[in-house]
């Protein structure tokens, strides 16, 4: 039972694994002996003899295709691609308070956060499912959000991109399960803090909300049943599983994690 998850030597990419939630998840991947690259804006302070890191703007497609080409290339298969990489900038359908028009949708932050966490997920994934069809083999994960599951007061946007990538976490599994290829999405509730959570993002969403920023981490133990954040290992525990061939049989659909706060 000690190496239960077995993904040792399992060649995993990783996007925006430099901060937050995908930090983390390099480090279990690492600690299960997987051969990682992190393909982010920026490295992190991560040193470690399986680990690599590729600089990638996740919108830019044709640096997405050289990147995964040159792992593959490497390390002559890829196993594993986890859809990390996401940006949430709230923002108000309509500003009725009227001091904040810049809280408000507009075009240049819809289309920042549609690129980053769709085209990203998309041009990733149809570069690896060329490598993953030619193996006959092959994981693809994307990080959504309870967002994309149940809707979110200020984040409509961010909201709407997290759904699309849960139609197209089914829609892949469609197309690409006669190829041996799994497509998972998990969906995270509230967790412990990350980069995402600059001043700018609590300030955009407290005035969202028309509450200050000090109210927005409010009392967890009414709405979330288990009275708790979720911590950034029980997101990588779950990531780790859904890498691993202990999850073989389960393609096509999206897993909440957020200590019963929302349906699922
Ligand atoms: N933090 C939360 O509460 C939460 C909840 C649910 C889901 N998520 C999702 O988890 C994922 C990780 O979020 P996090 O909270 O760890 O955020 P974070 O800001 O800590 O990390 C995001 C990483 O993505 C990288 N990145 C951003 N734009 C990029 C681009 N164009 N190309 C390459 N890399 C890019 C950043 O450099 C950073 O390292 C995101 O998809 C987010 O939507 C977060």
């Amino acid at each position: 039972m000690s190496n239960w998850l077995d993904i040792d030597s399992k060649v995993v990419i990783i996007t925006g694994g430099s901060s937050g939630i995908g930090s983390v998840i390099v480090k279990s991947l690492l600690a299960n002996g997987t051969i990682v690259y992190n393909a982010d804006l920026k490295n992190s302070d991560e040193i470690h003899e399986h680990y690599n890191f590729i600089e990638v703007d996740v919108t830019d497609k044709n640096r997405v295709q050289e990147a995964v080409k040159s792992i593959y290339d490497n390390e002559k298969r890829i196993d594993i691609l986890i859809n990390n990489a996401g940006v949430n900038l709230p923002r108000l359908l309509s500003d009725t308070q009227g001091t904040h028009p810049e809280y408000e949708i507009n075009e240049r932050d819809l289309d920042f956060m549609f690129n980053v966490n769709l085209k990203g997920p998309i041009w990733f994934s149809q570069a690896v499912a060329k490598y993953f069809i030619k193996q006959q083999a092959g994981k693809i994960i994307n990080i959504s959000s309870e967002a994309g599951q149940e809707g979110s007061e200020g984040q409509s946007l961010y909201s709407a991109t997290k759904a699309a990538l849960i139609g197209l976490t089914r829609s892949w599994a469609k197309e690409l399960g006669k190829h041996n290829i799994n497509v998972t999405a998990i969906a995270p509730g509230i967790i412990e803090e990350t980069g995402l959570r600059t001043p700018e993002y609590e300030s955009a969403l407290a005035y969202s909300r028309n509450i200050t920023v000090d109210q927005l981490n409010g009392d967890y133990s009414k709405s979330i049943p288990l009275k708790r954040v979720g911590k950034l290992s029980e997101i990588a525990d779950l990531v780790c599983y859904l890498s691993s061939s202990k999850s073989n049989y389960i393609t096509g659909t999206t897993i909440n994690i957020s200590g019963g706060k929302s349906r699922g």
